[in-house]
């Protein structure tokens, strides 16, 4: 069985201030303890995150990671291995909004996803068709050619720790979510890509879903037989909102 995972992208948000309250919310939630509970915020409040989630189930990580996995001359850029350092112990990898406006290719994601497993941390792979792509019906060839290359450069044993989040573009903070349906297809699509190399690998893997997920549709999502927990954006910002979300994984 395959422990569902919720995971909050905080992104480009926050200030110390909101973001003590916001630690302050996730304090107060309920968790259920089948469900791993993680958050991503801006790399600048890792430790404040870190610090003041201590004592509670909450896993924090990165919402991006340099090429190289030790530090060295790299400006501006955070190494897995600080991130480590820091209290971390996942990363995104290949978010849409980085493919798409930081011009993040499939190569330079691969180095990013192999620096960070060289330092222990768990990638999540986010993966995910424009509107564009999904209406000329090339959702699972764009989908597959993303998985494609982390599988084709690091071999299947890279899956052995690691996430991979569908993202479909189009649903990113729009309100727009994906049917379960339309979501399901495209998560069994990816675990027999996966499963193609090793099926044990494959039913390993947690999948989560991405893209305007909020308390009152997770748990229709929740329920598809390959979707295995959510990456939640707008809603991560609510404490409440985002109890309720890993609850209803709980279920
Ligand atoms: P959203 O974002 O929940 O605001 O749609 C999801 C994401 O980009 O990870």
């Amino acid at each position: 069985m395959r422990r569902l995972m919720v995971a909050g992208n905080w992104k480009m948000h926050g200030t110390r201030a909101s973001v003590a309250e916001l630690i302050e919310g996730l304090r107060n939630q309920v968790l259920p303890s089948g469900v791993e509970v993680a958050v991503f915020p801006p790399c600048l409040y890792a430790s404040q995150v870190i610090d003041g989630l201590k004592g509670k189930s909450i896993a924090v990580g990165a919402q991006n990671s340099a090429v190289e996995p030790l530090q060295g001359a790299l400006t501006g850029e955070i190494s897995p291995s600080q991130l480590v350092d820091a209290g971390c112990t996942l990363v995104l990898v290949g978010h849409s909004e980085r493919r798409q406006i930081m011009g993040e290719g499939d190569e330079l994601l691969n180095r990013k996803f192999a620096a960070a497993q060289a330092c222990g941390l768990t990638p999540v792979l986010c993966v995910g068709e424009t509107l564009e792509q999904r209406e000329a019906g090339k959702t699972l060839e764009v989908v597959g050619r993303q998985l494609g290359s982390i599988i084709d450069e690091l071999g299947i044993g890279a899956f052995v720790n690691a996430v991979v989040a569908y993202e479909p573009v189009w649903a990113i903070g729009t309100g727009l979510t994906a049917s379960p349906q339309q979501a399901q297809e495209v998560h069994a699509a990816i675990r027999a890509q996966l499963a193609v190399e090793n099926a044990e690998v494959a039913q390993g893997v947690r999948l989560l879903y991405g893209g305007s997920v909020k308390a009152a549709n997770a748990a229709e999502l929740f329920g598809m037989p390959d979707i295995d927990g959510g990456l939640i954006g707008g809603a991560s910002l609510n404490a409440d909102e985002f109890g309720a979300i890993c609850r209803a994984a709980g279920n």
